[in-house]
């Protein structure tokens, strides 16, 4: 669905995206990167299970929540990726963490 412009800089870094290392360009957030490399959904809501994928890519939505290196609810859309990030996919309600 998504695709880089041929234009884009060829520097890579490594993030494991629902345990699969991919390649990304570097200053992606995780959210971009979610896109660029799953289709369909990235969380499922906590009532209903219901799919959602990144929508406003600016902090407003909050339908990018994804968990990143192990810490869920995070916006991936104001994330920016590191190599080794792990990121995966939130299904329902993780809960709150202290
Ligand atoms: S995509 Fe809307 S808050 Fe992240």
């Amino acid at each position: 669905m998504f695709a880089l412009l041929p234009d884009h800089t060829p520097e890579r870094l490594t993030v494991i995206i629902n345990g699969e290392a991919v390649s990304v360009v570097p200053g992606f957030t995780a959210a971009a990167a979610m896109l660029l490399h799953l289709s369909g959904a990235t969380r499922t809501t906590a009532i209903s299970g219901e799919g959602r994928a990144p929508y406003c890519m600016m902090g407003v939505c909050f339908d990018c929540l994804m968990e990143i290196n192990g810490e869920p609810n995070q916006q991936g859309c104001l994330v920016i990726v590191s190599a080794g990030m792990r990121i995966n996919a939130q299904q329902g309600n993780p809960g709150v963490q202290a």
